[in-house]
């Protein structure tokens, strides 16, 4: 059951359902989640909501007196199965999967807590978003797509935490990509996670505002990377590296970015990548007043721009994303459409899929995995002779990560 209650009432063992506020009056990225430790509790009560709604079916009520956690944690793994994203098919993707979602879950606690320490002109631990950087290199390792792709759910409250842990994961797959050292390949998913920390400036109504910004309202955007790194400029541990980031991943190759306009070298390695990784994810998520484009699409209408970035990157990037990155949506032979769900790196052509639409019938069919580079598969990939988005087709696509 739901129940509305103040937060002085609350108490380890509760299910967070909702919290009763915008994002900006709390540090925490995700809406539902159990309260298992005295650090949630006091970030809690520190925030500046009054009322939460709790889920008594998923831990204690505000009458429970009984001893909560063995009582909560158990119902919430029963939830959690119920999960519309829930984890993979064999054992141990389904482990990385698992650990992945560990990853996501932490990189967006972090990030929403940097935001509102900078908000508040507080500290930013800076340690743990080094630590948090090393796990999501860690996570790209042991599954390449597993955290890319549960990083593409984005709610439109937490939108901004989550693009940043998104950046982060494809900073370091570009990094690694690209041949870059353990540390080149920590500080790239690091700048992902704080390119955009200048953001806490700008109020929720113009980051969210359905329609195209006025030029006033665009002006008070564009400061976002002049801001952010007047914030990391003020603290010492932040390597130079992700400052620059943060400072120049909206410069453009052929000099028509902000806010220095800086032309082709003169933007360092890491902030043309970043720039590749912002746009890539910004245009390929969901929100309140756009439809994500397809990801394959995405690719290609990026690779058209032309000046916009650096082109041996961004076919760097295609070669760690493949040509249809994981959530594309695959027209097949057999007449049925496809989601990607991971790739096969020996064959980026042929990746493995989640079929779950006749074209034929036109009508949705029993799901089923396919691996298009299996030796037994005769099924291909139609090759489309102008890229389709199937993102503005209207079709429910089934989750990537089940
Ligand atoms: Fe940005
Ligand atoms: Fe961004």
């Amino acid at each position: 059951m739901l129940k509305r209650v103040p937060v002085s009432q609350l108490r380890i063992g509760m299910y967070i359902h909702e919290l009763c506020g915008s994002w900006l009056d709390h540090s925490f990225w995700r809406q539902r989640f159990l309260i298992q430790q005295d650090s949630h509790l006091s970030r809690l009560r520190d925030s500046k909501l009054e009322w939460v709604w709790i889920d008594t079916d998923r831990g204690l009520d505000v009458e429970d007196q009984a001893q909560p956690m063995a009582r909560a944690v158990g119902r919430r793994d029963g939830g959690r199965a119920q999960d519309a994203d829930a984890a993979g098919p064999a054992d141990e993707v389904h482990q990385a999967y698992e650990r992945a979602r560990g990853v996501r879950d932490a990189s967006g606690d972090v990030v929403a807590q940097m935001f509102s320490d900078a908000q508040l002109g507080r500290r930013l631990d800076v340690q743990q978003a080094e630590r948090l950087a090393q796990d999501v290199a860690g996570s790209i390792d042991e599954h390449p797509d597993a955290l890319l792709s549960l990083a593409r759910i984005k709610r439109a409250d937490q939108y901004t935490y989550m693009h940043s842990v998104a950046v982060a994961a494809l900073m370091a797959s570009l990094a690694r990509e690209l041949g870059h050292s353990e540390e080149q390949v920590r500080l790239a998913g690091m700048a992902g996670l704080l390119h955009d920390i200048g953001k806490v400036g700008i109020p929720e109504k113009i980051l969210n505002k359905p329609g195209r910004l006025t030029d006033e309202e665009f002006a008070i955007v564009r400061r976002h990377p002049v801001e952010g790194a007047a914030m990391l400029r003020e603290e010492p541990g932040i390597p130079p590296e992700v400052l620059d980031v943060c400072l120049h991943h909206h410069e453009r190759i052929d000099g028509r970015g902000y806010p220095d306009g800086l032309a082709g070298e003169q933007i360092s390695l890491l902030a043309r990548m970043g720039a590749i990784c912002d746009v890539y994810d910004a245009i390929t998520s969901n929100r309140p007043y756009k439809k994500g484009w397809d990801p394959a699409f995405s690719l290609g209408k990026m690779a058209e721009w032309t000046g916009q970035f650096d082109e041996d990157i961004l076919a760097a990037f295609v070669r760690a994303l493949g040509r249809f990155p994981v959530g594309s949506i695959l027209s097949l032979t057999s007449g049925e459409l496809a989601v990607v769900v991971a790739q096969n790196r020996d064959a980026p052509d042929a990746p493995v899929a989640k079929v779950f639409y006749s074209n034929r019938l036109c009508q949705y069919t029993a799901e089923r995995r396919i691996d298009l580079s299996a030796p037994g598969c005769d099924i291909r990939i139609v090759p489309a002779v102008k890229p389709v988005d199937w993102a503005q087709s209207g079709l429910n696509l089934p989750s990537v990560v089940g």
